[in-house]
C-alpha cells in the first residue's frame, strides 16, 4: 500500500516536472514572439518617423524659407512675389498629397470601405505602376468581403509582396489573383523579375529568415490565421508568393 502510494506520488512529481518544463518552453516561445512584434513595431515607427521627417517636415521648412523670400519681395517686386506665391501653392499641394499618401499607406480607408480587391488595386497603382510595372489583377468576385483579420492579413501580405517587387524585382509585369473556394481564400502575387534563391530562406514549415522583416512578417500573419505561405523564386525566373488562409464566415457586400 505504502509502496503504491510512493509510486503514485513519484509519477505525479514526474508529471508536474514535465508540465513545468512545457510551461517554461511555451513562455519562452511567447517571449520570442512578443520580442519580434515589438521589433516590427519599432521598425514601422522608424519608417513613419523617417517619412515624416524627410518628406513633411523638410517640405514645411522649405516652405518657410520661400515665404520669407516672398515677404521681402512683396515690398520690392510685386511680380516676383506673385511668382513666389505660385511656387508656395505648388509646394503646399505636393505636401498635402504626400501627407495623404503617408496616412493612406498606414491604413488605406479603401480597405474598410470597399474591401480587399479595391485595396489591392490601389496598392498596385501606388507601388507598381509608377515603376512601370504592368499589373494584371484577376479577382472573379471583387465584391466579396471576408472577416476583418483575413482582409487585413491578405492586404498586408499583398502590400509587402508588391513593395518587394517595386524594390527588388526589376519586373515588367506582375500578376495578382484572389480566389476563394470551399471556405479558403488564396492570394497570389507573381512577377517576371530577377527572382532570388528562395530555398535559402523559405522552408514551408521552418522560419523564414530573410535580410528584412517582410517575408517573415507574411509568414507570421498566415500562421496566426492557421493558413500556409509559399514563396517560390529562382534567380532569373521571377517570384511567386501564395498565401492560403481559411476565409472564416464571409458575406457579399451589402448595399
Ligand atoms: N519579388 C522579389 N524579387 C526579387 N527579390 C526579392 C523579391 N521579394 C523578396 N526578394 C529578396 O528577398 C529578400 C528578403 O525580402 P524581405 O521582404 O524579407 O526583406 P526586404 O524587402 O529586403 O526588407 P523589408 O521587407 O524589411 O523592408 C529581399 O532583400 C530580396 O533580396
Ligand atoms: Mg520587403
Amino acid at each position: 500500500m505504502r509502496q503504491q502510494l510512493h509510486e503514485t506520488v513519484s509519477s505525479l512529481d514526474h508529471l508536474n516536472d514535465s508540465l513545468a518544463d512545457q510551461v517554461r518552453e511555451r513562455t519562452q516561445q511567447l517571449r520570442t514572439v512578443v520580442a519580434r512584434l515589438m521589433q516590427a513595431q519599432e521598425e514601422e515607427r522608424r519608417r513613419v518617423a523617417r517619412d515624416l521627417h524627410d518628406e513633411t517636415a523638410q517640405g514645411l521648412t522649405a516652405l518657410g524659407v520661400i515665404l520669407d523670400a516672398v515677404a521681402l519681395d512683396a515690398m520690392e517686386d510685386r511680380d516676383r512675389a506673385l511668382k513666389g506665391l505660385r511656387g508656395v501653392r505648388e509646394e503646399v499641394r505636393r505636401l498635402v498629397a504626400e501627407t495623404r499618401r503617408l496616412a493612406y499607406a498606414l491604413r488605406p480607408s479603401v480597405l474598410d470601405d470597399a474591401g480587399l480587391v479595391p485595396a489591392l488595386r490601389w496598392c498596385a497603382e501606388a507601388y507598381l505602376e509608377p515603376k512601370g510595372v504592368h499589373v494584371t489583377l484577376d479577382a472573379p468576385h471583387p465584391e466579396l468581403r471576408f472577416p476583418e483579420p483575413v482582409e487585413v492579413a491578405l492586404f498586408r501580405i499583398g502590400q509587402e509582396a508588391m513593395s518587394n517587387i517595386a524594390k527588388h524585382a526589376q519586373a515588367s509585369h506582375a500578376w495578382l489573383s484572389l480566389e476563394s473556394e470551399g471556405g479558403w481564400v488564396m492570394l497570389t502575387v507573381r512577377d517576371d523579375g530577377v527572382g532570388f534563391d528562395a530555398s535559402q530562406m523559405a522552408g514551408e514549415d521552418g522560419p523564414l529568415q530573410g535580410r528584412g522583416l517582410g517575408l517573415a512578417g507574411m509568414k507570421e500573419r498566415v500562421d496566426l490565421l492557421g493558413g500556409r505561405l509559399h514563396v517560390s523564386s529562382l534567380p532569373g525566373k521571377g517570384t511567386t508568393v501564395t498565401a492560403y488562409v481559411p476565409a472564416g464566415r464571409w458575406e457579399e457586400e451589402k448595399e
